[in-house]
């Protein structure tokens, strides 16, 4: 199968244009650069364009038989202060990539969302039954996106996954791609840079939360893991499966205390903390209810948070000896 991977010179994107390889399927990477990097999607046809730029989407869309859609920006607090730019991004040119995928007959597409469409959760852990209620305008976009996706459904037949991430984490076995966002707000690479001395310090969000140490409990899974997921839902439909909205996480939870213990075993080295209040919006716990992707999709994530810790951290020393020698 010929695969558009939108997004794919992305932290997530990379990872699964790999997996989608390793499975004997074709690649074709779509990417602006905008947040991503062209090395990530190296050994791949790279198409340097936006998907607001039907024209050049479509003479790709032509040559493909199903899409991976991973582009959008995903900043939350950036969602909140410049709603334009992600509503224009994940909204406006989500929908001119769905009615392109139409007009070209490309009838799969796997979506990256997020758990973020759930909000503040009415129960833990988050199954897809959790009413969907994002608080932040990234979340909004991502709803917007599934509502578009079951409509598109119902009245054309478009076969879709809307895969719904909690923390992607962890980098590629390999160390030759991993995470790698400017800014970087999430929290394995931040206490990593923390910990070598490339920032100096994370700041750590909230010490009173209702959890047993105080921070904030989140369900970290490795990336590799979300990648393996996506060909597994793509192969699905190919075979004539319904579409799908499901959760993709672990069902287990670690705190923000936890998360540096481990990076600190790991690196061997301490990650200076400043203690910064809650951020708003930021719920005490968001843990997947991973059920309906272990009965849908017959997967579970089999890598631990050491992998994830081991990965990143392999990841991220590549990074600094190339920029050494560089
Ligand atoms: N990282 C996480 O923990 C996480 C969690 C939940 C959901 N997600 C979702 O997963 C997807 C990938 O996230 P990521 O962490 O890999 O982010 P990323 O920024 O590394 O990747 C996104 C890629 O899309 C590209 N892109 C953005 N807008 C584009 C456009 N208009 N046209 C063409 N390319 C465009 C960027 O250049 C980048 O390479 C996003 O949709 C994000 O909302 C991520």
């Amino acid at each position: 199968m010929v695969v558009l991977v939108i997004g794919g010179a992305g932290y997530i994107g990379s990872h699964a244009a790999r997996a989608l390889r390793r499975r004997g399927h074709e690649v074709i990477v779509y990417d602006n650069v905008s947040t991503g990097h062209a090395f990530l999607a190296s050994g791949f046809e790279l198409v340097r364009a936006d998907i607001a730029d039907v024209a050049t989407l479509k003479s790709v869309l032509r040559r493909v038989d199903s899409v991976m859609h991973f582009a959008a920006h995903a900043y939350v607090g950036e969602s909140v202060e410049n709603p334009r730019k992600y509503f224009r991004n994940n909204v406006e040119s989500g929908l001119a990539l769905l009615n392109a995928c139409l007009d070209c007959n490309v009838r799969r597409i796997i979506f990256s969302s997020t758990c973020a469409v759930y909000g503040v959760p009415v129960r833990i852990p988050i199954s897809e039954q959790n009413p969907r209620q994002p608080v932040n305008p990234y979340g909004v976009s991502k709803l917007f996106f599934e509502n578009a996706l079951e409509a598109y459904d119902r009245a054309y037949g478009l076969r879709f996954a809307a895969l719904r991430y909690f923390n992607a984490a962890g980098a590629d076995e390999s160390g030759e791609i991993g995470e790698l966002h400017d800014p970087e707000s999430h929290l394995i690479p931040s206490a990593m840079q923390a910990a070598t001395g490339a920032r100096r310090e994370m700041e750590l969000f909230g010490t009173d939360y209702p959890t047993p140490d105080g921070t904030c409990i989140r369900d970290y899974i490795h990336v590799n893991d979300l990648a393996d997921a996506h060909v597994i839902a793509l192969e699905l439909l190919t075979g004539g499966a319904n579409s799908m909205e499901v959760n993709l996480g672990t069902g287990r939870g670690y705190s923000v205390k936890e998360i540096i213990s481990k990076i600190e075993e790991v690196s061997k080295l301490k990650v200076p903390v400043r203690i910064a209040g809650r951020r708003p919006g930021d719920p005490p716990a968001l843990v997947a209810d991973p059920t309906l992707a272990e009965k849908l999709l017959h997967w579970k994530a089999t890598r631990s948070l050491d992998d994830i810790v081991a990965t990143a951290w392999k990841w991220m020393q590549r990074q600094d000896s190339k920029a050494l020698s560089s």
